[in-house]
């Protein structure tokens, strides 16, 4: 049991955030490499490596980058979405923080592949630090020569900006992103196939590649080592590795990078073990269903935990143990997605805050036992119903505690307050 580090490879290199040392441990090899291709072979590279964005979604990275037109009859962008906004998430904030330039290297190697001569990265507000690094770092890329107006003398052009977001959770879903980007509200878009796909009409209505931070890191070692290469690591349809914020419950939380399809528990291992008994998983982020230790016996690949009833998401991995009470967690978790919904559309609008009432009734000690099918039939309004997959998100993670711990809400409702601190007074008071 270890981890295998394709994009924490150099991550230890006293220096790697500079350009020099970059270039000393291979950096920009790879997009001298990309130039001296078509940018179909680019394509067809990252194609054969399989990579699937890193976001949450899990779409094949090349459909997209092949969705861009051909041709330069309008301008065309690359999106690197780096807002993290996902409970649990904190691995995009250290791959820009100490491997800015490997970032780089693959949104202007994204660029070159579809033609597009302009970049943004969007950074989530509250990363100050990261978008100091990253500042830097794009400044010393274009005094090199790797950024700006004919790169190495390829006659390529490409210029990357930054965007800083200013604190909301939305405006990482893609279509809302580039409002944002646009400078107009922070909402989202009709999707596909109510309306084009950003690949045809994104920014400002032209061609636009929209990838997350991590997805565009492992482009370039893609580029230099093969696409057959990557494919070689991981399972036949999760390929290459995967970085999991881990944190909770553990004795060392923190980012660790596997490969796809390692088994749950050794990363819990690789994590220092869990604090306590084991009692459930979020193993994508807050949005994804919840797994209960039980079934935690499952390989981290987007199949086997689709298979087992939650996803692979974002890779935010939430561990919690036995002193936790499903229903006080929920209820936190309802109210961020209340928080955050942006009130475009009226179920997530709406549904988000009824079930947080519904939660802070049950908290409050006058919970009726219909509360727990109101709040699953409230998830049923939400899920699929809702404008963006903010208000799935928000659905899904009740829904799963729900079937999971439901014993836990009854017994809530039943005695005015929470079974696990009521296990925990009873044991410490019979000692
Ligand atoms: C509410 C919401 C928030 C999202 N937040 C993020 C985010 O912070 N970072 C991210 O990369 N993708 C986020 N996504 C997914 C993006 O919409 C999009 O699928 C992703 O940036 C595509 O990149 P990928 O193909 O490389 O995964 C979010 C989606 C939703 C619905
Ligand atoms: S589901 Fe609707 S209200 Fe919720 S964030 Fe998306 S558009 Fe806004």
């Amino acid at each position: 049991m270890a981890e295998l580090k394709v994009l924490f490879k150099d991550i230890d290199v006293p220096g790697i955030q500079t350009l020099e040392v970059y270039e000393q441990h291979g950096g920009y090899s790879a997009l001298r490499k990309a130039l001296g291709m078509t940018r179909q072979q680019v394509i067809d590279e990252v194609k054969a490596s399989g990579l699937r964005g890193r976001g949450g979604a899990g779409f094949p990275a090349w459909i997209k980058w092949n969705g861009i037109p051909k041709d330069e009859s309008q301008p065309h962008y690359v999106q690197c979405n780096a807002d993290e906004g996902e409970p649990g998430t904190f691995k995009d904030r250290e791959l820009m923080l100490r491997h800015p330039h490997q970032l780089i290297e693959g949104i202007i190697i994204a660029g070159y592949a579809t033609l597009s001569k302009v970049g943004y990265i969007y950074i989530r507000g509250e990363y100050t630090e990261p978008a100091r690094v990253m500042r830097r770092a794009i400044d010393e890329a274009y005094r090199a020569g790797y950024l700006g107006k004919n790169i190495l003398g390829s006659g390529v052009d490409f210029d990357l900006y930054i965007h800083m977001g200013a604190g909301s959770y939305e405006c990482g879903e893609e279509s809302a992103m580039m409002s944002s980007i646009m400078g107009e509200r922070g909402q989202p878009r009709l999707k596909f196939p109510h309306a084009p796909l950003p690949t045809i009409a994104g920014l400002w209505n032209c061609p636009t590649l929209i990838n997350n931070v991590e997805t565009l890191s492992c482009v370039p070692a893609i580029i230099r080592n093969g696409g057959a290469w990557y494919a070689s690591m991981g399972t036949e349809k999760s390929t290459g590795t995967k970085i999991f914020s881990v944190s909770g419950h553990v004795n060392k939380p923190g980012n660790y990078e596997v490969e796809m399809g390692t088994p749950l528990m050794e990363l819990l291992e690789l994590a220092g073990g869990v604090k306590g008994k084991l009692k459930a998983v979020i193993p994508g982020g807050s949005s994804v269903p919840i797994l209960p230790a039980d079934k935690c016996d499952v390989n981290l690949d987007y199949e086997s935990l689709q298979a087992a009833g939650t996803m692979l998401g974002s890779g935010g991995f939430m561990v919690l143990n036995d002193t936790v009470c499903i229903v006080k967690f929920m209820r936190r978790t309802a109210a961020f997605y209340a928080h955050e919904s942006c009130g475009k559309c009226t179920p997530c609008r709406e549904g988000t805050r009824w079930m947080v009432k519904i939660f802070d009734r049950i908290l409050a000690g006058g919970g009726r036992m219909e509360d727990i099918d109101l709040l699953l039939d409230i998830c049923d309004q939400i899920d699929g119903r809702s404008y963006c997959a903010l208000g799935d998100a928000a659905a899904w993670p009740i829904r799963a505690s729900i079937k999971h711990f439901r014993h836990e809400y009854e017994y809530f409702i039943k005695h005015g307050h929470s079974m696990v601190e009521a296990q925990a007074e009873h044991s410490v008071g019979g000692r």
